[in-house]
């Protein structure tokens, strides 16, 4: 049948599509910016139909109906990333948390995600019946391929993005037309902490580096500090607004690359419309799945990849709690220890952990004795490689436990040295004798 017959066939109205989903069903949804908003929104508007749906999200940028409070009892969320949005619900009774890697997701939909229903958005169909995934490709294609029902919001607004982003219209079950922008993640600018923890980061960064780097103001931090370089590539899990503009002067030109050479690879992109307009039919800019993306067995096989991610609190021994304090689940390990694994594996790859030295507004120590009682370790003492804080750079990979904690006292807040020192007295056996 001709494309265009099937498509006229499919096109269906949120009400409709949502008399697929039945009790007891799991629905995939969505992700980040690319989260779909008509479905939800007629879910939420009739969750009194509904009875232990569950649904599995990540990040969801922007207001996601399916957490506001009339839901719940109808709908349970399961998932493996939390943000502002989510926190609540999935920590308390209305959802559970799924720890797993970023690059095992697609592989667990169908099984141990269970996938009745996939609800995603993507650009209207092209020339030859196929529609873009747009900003977010992740875990998408599998979901799409196990899903008892497919609906897809086809939004007019939706960047068309290349790469392995591509579903057809046959295999589309419900498809919504609609036009509305995607939700905006607007930075702020870094600050002065933040911009010193750049310039450290940007030391360890030499021509030629492929580049991950996570979310938030230390990686624009970081760009901001890579004006001198040359030949910089990314490949990575996510990239925001600071790589427009090294691309636009030609530092990131991938030029070095080993795979994809001369294009920006990801598996999802999220920040403001500049960007989202930039990437539009941008044949620079391709997106994965995350199983390609943040397999570390691709990721090492780039030339001096260096991954650039955050965390919450270290301890003296370098264990790296990036995703819950204490018992609290904050966000998820997304792609940490898929890339500082892969990097550390790469020819000339470097790992970087860069954190502010304090939180709660300076009250807070993030180098500490011991992680909070009940925290998840994200990245062991025995993967981590370089830690650094705006006081500067600790290499911990080959470092015994003495010298790890000598160098992690040297990178901690002044406030909280001596503290540390005590701890570190007290472990040791041995006074500290290092001038700071
Ligand atoms: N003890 C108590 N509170 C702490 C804390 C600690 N050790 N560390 C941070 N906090 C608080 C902060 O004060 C802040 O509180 P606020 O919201 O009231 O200001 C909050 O927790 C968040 O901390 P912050 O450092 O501002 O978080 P962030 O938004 O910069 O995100 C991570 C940092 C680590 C949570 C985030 O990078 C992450 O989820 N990483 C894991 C996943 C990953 O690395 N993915 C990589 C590929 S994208």
């Amino acid at each position: 049948m001709d494309w265009k017959e099937e498509y006229k066939r499919k096109i269906s109205d949120a009400e409709t599509a949502i008399k697929d989903i039945r009790d007891g069903d799991c629905l995939v949804l969505g992700h980040a910016a690319a989260v779909p908003r008509i479905v939800p929104h007629a879910m939420a508007e009739h969750c009194e139909d509904y009875n232990d749906v569950l649904i599995f999200h990540m990040t969801t940028l922007g207001d996601n109906e399916l957490l506001h409070p009339r839901c719940f009892g109808h709908f349970r969320h399961v998932s493996n990333f939390l943000s502002s949005n989510s926190r609540d619900a999935v920590n308390h009774l209305e959802g559970d948390f799924f720890p797993a890697y970023f690059h095992d997701v697609p592989s667990m939909i169908g099984d141990e995600i269970p996938c009745d229903i996939a609800v995603f958005q993507a650009t209207p169909p092209n020339e030859n019946g196929y529609c873009s995934l747009g900003v977010s490709c992740d875990y998408a294609i599998a979901s799409i391929r196990r899903a008892r029902s497919v609906i897809i919001e086809t939004n007019e607004l939706m960047p068309f993005t290349y790469g392995n982003t591509m579903i057809h219209v046959s295999q589309i079950d419900h498809i919504i037309p609609c036009a509305y922008h995607l939700p905006e993640l607007n930075s702020d600018a870094p600050s002065e902490v933040e911009q010193a923890i750049g310039k450290h980061c940007a030391s360890l960064i030499t021509d030629g580096a492929t580049l991950q780097l996570g979310i938030g103001a230390i990686p624009n931090a970081v760009l901001s500090e890579l004006a001198d370089k040359n030949d910089l590539g990314i490949h990575s899990e996510m990239f925001s607004d600071g790589v427009v503009e090294l691309m636009q002067k030609g530092i990131i030109n991938g030029s070095r690359k080993t795979m994809h050479r001369g294009k920006v690879v990801a598996t999802f992109i999220m920040g403001s419309r500049k960007l989202y307009d930039f990437v539009d039919n941008n044949p620079d800019i391709e997106l994965y799945p995350v199983d390609y993306t943040n397999d570390p067995i691709i990721i090492a096989q780039q030339y001096r990849m260096t991954s650039i991610n955050s965390c919450l609190e270290v301890d003296l021994m370098g264990q790296v709690a990036s995703e819950t304090i204490g018992i609290r689940q904050y966000s998820g390990i997304g792609g940490q220890i898929d890339f500082v694994r892969g990097a550390s594996m790469a020819r000339e790859g470097k790992s970087i952990i860069a954190m502010p030295s304090t939180a709660a507004g300076g009250t807070i120590s993030r180098i500490q004795p011991f992680l909070t009682h009940g925290s998840a370790v994200s990245t062991t003492r025995n993967d981590v490689n370089y830690l650094v804080t705006e006081y500067g750079i600790a290499r911990l990979k080959g470092r015994t436990l003495k010298h790890r904690a000598e160098d992690l006292i040297s990178i901690a807040h002044p406030n909280f040295r001596p503290m540390l020192i005590e701890e570190y007295e007290r472990r040791f056996q041995c006074k500290w004798d290092i001038s700071l």
